[in-house]
């Protein structure tokens, strides 16, 4: 839509989505493409292989190790989410609890303020809503998208959230060095032995986001 001259132009191919259901789909198509594009700039670019290699024979922590991430489905849509803590998890969550059931969302008096371990509805226990990730194979033909955020940024997230407010990384209360060199340990510690079922609070929200 273009406005010159006190005259509106409406471009020729230009689309007004006035039916909420299909704007809804298209916004979140368009969200989910870029958003997969995003993940194949980030995550499988050569670079990032190279980079695999070369950490195997050096002290960095390398990329694409299983930890235990949250994966939600909304199949109305045909979409699948993975949940990265600290990257706008808690508003993934409740967004697809709302296109998982609309109806229930709505008699339930959800709103996208509400908290992750909320069990009024979309609970994490729901194994319909909430899958586990060994049967995320068995779900063809989603679109599955997640939100990435900027490593630094969430490591700040991380760090303010976890450690400063919580007190929950080890004994370091607000030393962000003695929190990124614990982390680190805990990190190499699961990269040795890398069991879903082991993985702390801690890893999960510190591990980098191609885990
Ligand atoms: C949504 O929830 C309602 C109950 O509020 C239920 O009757 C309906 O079957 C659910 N729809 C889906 C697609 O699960
Ligand atoms: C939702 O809100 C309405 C109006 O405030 C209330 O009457 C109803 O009991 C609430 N439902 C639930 C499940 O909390
Ligand atoms: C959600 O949070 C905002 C900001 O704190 C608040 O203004 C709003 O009333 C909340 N909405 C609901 C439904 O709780
Ligand atoms: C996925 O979509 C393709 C093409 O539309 C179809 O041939 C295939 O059967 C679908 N697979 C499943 C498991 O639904």
């Amino acid at each position: 839509m273009m406005i010159g001259s006190d005259k509106l132009f409406l471009l020729q191919n230009l689309k007004i989505v006035r039916n909420t259901d299909e704007r809804s789909k298209i916004i979140l198509k368009a969200f989910a493409i870029n958003m997969m594009v995003l993940m194949y700039y980030y995550g499988f670019t050569e670079q990032t292989k190279q980079f695999r290699e070369l950490s195997r024979n050096t002290d960095l922590i390398p990329p694409y190790i299983n930890i235990r991430s949250d994966l939600f489905i909304a199949p109305k849509y045909g979409i699948l989410a993975c949940g990265i803590r600290k990257s706008m998890s808690q508003l993934l969550i409740n967004i697809m609890c709302l296109l998982h059931n609309e109806t229930e969302f709505q008699r339930q008096n959800r709103s996208l303020n509400d908290t992750w371990m909320s069990d009024r509805v979309c609970s994490h226990k729901d194994p319909h809503f909430h899958i586990p990730q060994k049967s995320v194979d068995s779900y063809q033909n989603l679109t599955r998208f997640a939100f990435i955020r900027d490593p630094f940024d969430r490591f700040i997230s991380f760090y303010l959230h976890i450690c400063k407010n919580d007190k929950g990384c080890w004994d370091c209360g607000d030393n962000m060095r003695c929190v990124v060199e614990k982390v680190y340990i805990s990190l190499k510690n699961y990269e040795r032995n890398p069991d879903e079922a082991t993985s702390s609070l801690v890893d999960r929200h510190a591990a980098p986001i191609s885990w």
